[in-house]
């Protein structure tokens, strides 16, 4: 009977583990390290100031238009959709056989960076390479790569060379996105067994040698990276089931490497809590309180981190009022676009995007380089303080298609004495009073009123 027990414990703690390794989203590590490095701490601090970036996924599911690289990735779990009618073996052959597909004759990373910087954003992050394997880069490890397929004659066939280049000229700041784990790699999915999930696949204790050199292949490729692409102000690793005491590739090495050639570098090694993560991600989601160390949500602008067919976009109001709570949690916020197989972005996420950037052109002041205030939330407003915690920023965001009021209150951050409370779009003043804790806006008439979020600026008599 107690026998009994004990098998049963033991396949529900089992069970319990293979879906906890399965989960989709990237949770947020608890722990954070601060950087001992004094330009690394640096350019943290320049980073915090820039509160809205983007992430390109890009590669070869966004020929197909699917979900980016997890369709070869055989777990069983609803977010992995796949044709049912091919064999998993049949189906890999299909997606390595994409690599001859992928063709964007079109590439236009001057267009990238101009709509990002038309939407208000400070900084890009690039796929050069994803857990597919496929190499957005020109890499001597591999002829796995846009640089080696039917783009390998065009001029900017190193294509993160030139998105990079393109974003630098407008003074964003540029991360590199690197997957540890390859599971094009002989190294990592090696062909002798079968590839189940989406670990490496054979025994480490018993192959140390095949893992010693796909230690090497990615230090290498990291090196590539650090050295042949100009400034790059971070490295952002994904794949965070790559890590220690399992899956060990060294970060202590690759970090010495990078940092030697990119002095301060952002490590960002998501999930592995410790100094090689220098700030928190968490993923399609925003952290329910404040957090006292650096953070960046990242969110795609559809339900995809790539290109897909007919996708559902996040309205600009929806992405505005995410940066505003992520602002006044003390966070930056990442927004997902997934350029087209021809390598534009396309125009319909160029007309979203410009929306959010008219609206940072007139109430930016709000966002940028701003810093938490202690009293951050009341009801429909949110607050963010000036550096200097002089200046106190009210944002009132309405609720979907709900009509702005003629009276907006909220409790905590009360102006000073004698005070002026502006309307940030309008550069006007707006009458106010204070009842107890409560301020309380009397909004002018405004011609034209759009539903967008407003802001409030004013000194508090903290
Ligand atoms: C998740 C996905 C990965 C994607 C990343 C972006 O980790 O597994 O495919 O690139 O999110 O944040």
């Amino acid at each position: 009977m107690y026998k009994k027990q004990i098998l049963i414990l033991c396949g529900v703690l089992f069970t319990a583990m293979i879906y906890s390794q399965q989960g989709f989203v990237h949770e947020q590590s608890k722990g954070y390290v601060w950087p001992e490095e004094k330009n690394v701490h640096e350019k943290l601090d320049s980073w915090q100031d820039l509160k809205f970036g983007v992430l390109f996924h890009w590669g070869l599911y966004s020929v197909p238009g699917i979900v980016e690289s997890w369709s070869i990735c055989s777990e069983d779990v609803d977010w992995i959709p796949r044709d049912s009618n091919v064999s998993y073996e049949e189906y890999k052959r299909w997606y390595w056989g994409l690599k001859d597909q992928f063709n964007p004759v079109d590439f236009d990373p001057d267009q990238w960076s101009d709509v990002m910087e038309k939407a208000g954003m400070r900084y890009a992050i690039f796929t050069t390479k994803h857990h597919d394997g496929f190499n957005m880069f020109d890499t001597k490890e591999s002829d796995f790569s846009i640089a080696k397929g039917p783009f390998k004659n065009h001029p900017k066939a190193d294509v993160a060379k030139f998105v990079f280049e393109a974003f630098r000229q407008k003074d964003f700041m540029v991360g590199a996105y690197f997957s540890k784990p390859d599971w094009h790699s002989q190294y990592y999915w090696w062909d002798y067994f079968a590839t189940p999930t989406r670990n490496v696949n054979y025994k480490i204790e018993r192959h140390p040698e095949r893992w010693d050199k796909f230690k090497q292949f990615t230090f290498n490729q990291m090196q590539e990276l650090m050295t042949n692409y100009g400034d790059i102000d971070i490295l952002w690793l994904d794949g965070g089931w790559v890590a220690p005491p399992r899956q060990d590739i060294d970060m202590d090495r690759i970090a010495a490497m990078a940092r030697s050639n990119q002095p301060g570098l952002l490590i960002v090694d998501r999930t592995i809590r410790g100094k090689y993560e220098n700030y928190q991600t968490p993923e399609r989601s925003v952290p329910a309180e404040q957090l006292p160390y650096p953070w960046e949500s990242c969110i795609p602008l559809s339900s995809d981190w790539g290109w897909i067919p007919d996708a559902t976009f996040k309205t600009p109001v929806e992405v505005i009022a995410l940066l505003i709570e992520v602002t006044a949690k003390g966070g930056n916020l990442l927004l997902g676009v997934g350029p087209t197989s021809e390598g534009i972005i396309q125009p319909e996420v160029e007309v979203i995007l410009k929306e959010i950037g008219d609206w940072l052109k007139i109430n930016g002041k709000s966002i940028y380089n701003t810093r938490i205030t202690p009293h951050y939330h009341s009801g429909d407003v949110w607050f963010t303080a000036d550096k200097d915690s002089k200046t106190i920023y009210a944002h009132y965001v309405p609720e979907n298609d709900k009509k702005i009021p003629s009276v907006i209150e909220w409790e905590g951050n009360t102006p000073k004495k004698g005070s002026k409370v502006t309307l940030l779009h309008i550069q006007k003043q707006v009458k106010w009073t204070v009842d107890g804790n409560k301020t309380r806006i009397v909004l002018p008439v405004i011609k034209n009123h759009i539903n967008l979020p407003l802001v409030f600026s004013f000194e508090t008599s903290r």
